[in-house]
């Protein structure tokens, strides 16, 4: 049976669907935000989704090997890039307990460029993402938001690339830290190099110190916040480290799909630097401008084909603006 709020959200979306995403024309960004708030609630004057989070700053110093994949500046730049970033738990619960196994962490950065320009990254603590486009995205939240078991049981049987982040989180250990985890791009992204020669690849970021776990009885006892003060004894003893990678694509890996699984173990990874957080940075800073992962520059291109690339952009925009307007 089709719930009233999808109803709902389908006679929303089709009035004020654009006609550029005819092919995705139930879910535009509006729609998705509102869905994200039925299922977290509406919380004024913050992010709908990664709502939980950290504000820091630090640094970039790109590899020596990263310019022959990519003439981009941070990752040509002979000095340190200065980087602010967020670190944040999935979902829109301003309280999500930092325990939670079967969520992701987030990390997104802003890459000074000088003169005013940045340029984002942002990565998640699983090598894929919940839905494959917008109206996968839409059908999903909706379910999730009548809290009715069969629903939401039906929709994860008709959708099994749904299921493929929870697996995967759920056969890891709870990360002890925003430091201890790896984090993926999850979109196909392509770098041109200075002599034009293009490459498909994804982004993962790889703790230095390695990945570290707790256990779920360790988690269940651990304080809702407790990245916070852990963040703060790490950061009294030095910068947090990651060493950005690039996985390279081969022929045949899907470019469109952020649901689709790349046989990372089978696929060359180029080391592009090293990520040094080193403060935090007042949440002022972070909360004031969006990180977008369309924000690239000449260099890095998003992917031509992948519908939930560019509706990010958008969400994020709406997202943006309702809570720079807490009242609505
Ligand atoms: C259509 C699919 C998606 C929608 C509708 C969506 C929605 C949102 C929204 C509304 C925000 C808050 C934006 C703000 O207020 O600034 C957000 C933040 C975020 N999203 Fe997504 N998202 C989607 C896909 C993804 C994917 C595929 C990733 C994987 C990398 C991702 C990672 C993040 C991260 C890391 C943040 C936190 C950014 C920050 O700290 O400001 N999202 N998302």
């Amino acid at each position: 049976m089709v719930s009233n709020r999808l109803v709902t959200a389908i006679f929303a979306a089709a009035v004020i669907s654009i006609p550029t995403a005819r092919a995705h024309a139930e879910a535009d960004a509006e729609t998705l935000v509102n869905a994200l708030n039925a299922v977290f609630g509406k919380h004024p004057g913050v992010r709908a989704a990664h709502t939980h989070g950290i504000c820091v700053k630090g640094n970039f110093v790109p590899s020596t090997e990263a310019p022959s994949l990519t003439k981009a500046p941070h990752f040509n730049s002979k000095t340190p890039v200065g980087v602010i970033g967020r670190f944040s738990m999935g979902g829109g619960d301003p309280d999500a307990p930092n325990g939670q196994k079967d969520n992701v962490r987030g990390i997104a950065m802003h890459f000074d460029l000088g003169k005013g320009n940045n340029t984002d990254l942002l990565l998640i603590s699983a090598p894929v993402f919940v839905a494959k486009d917008p109206d996968q995205f839409l059908k999903l939240l909706t379910a999730v938001a009548t809290k009715d078991k069969d629903k939401i049981g039906a929709y994860f049987k008709e959708n099994p690339n749904s299921t493929r982040q929870a697996e995967f989180l759920n056969a890891r250990p709870v990360p002890a830290s925003y430091g201890t985890v790896d984090y993926w791009g999850v979109h196909a992204f392509t770098f041109t190099n200075a002599d034009g020669k293009k490459q498909n690849f994804k982004y993962k970021a790889l703790p230095v110190g390695g990945e570290v776990g707790i256990s779920d009885d360790e988690a269940k006892k651990k304080d809702p916040d407790f990245y916070r003060p852990e963040l703060k004894d790490r950061l009294a003893k030095g910068p947090v480290q990651y060493t950005l990678t690039a996985i390279l694509g081969e022929d045949g890996d899907p470019l469109d799909d952020p649901t689709a699984l790349w046989p990372e173990d089978k696929r060359k990874s180029v080391n592009l630097g090293t990520i040094s957080i080193t403060d935090f940075e007042d949440p002022k800073t972070c909360d004031e401008a969006i990180f977008d992962p369309t924000n690239v520059v000449d260099g890095v291109e998003g992917p031509a084909n992948d519908t939930i690339f560019p509706m990010r952009s958008q969400a994020y925009a709406v997202s943006f603006s309702r809570r720079q307007a807490p009242q609505q």
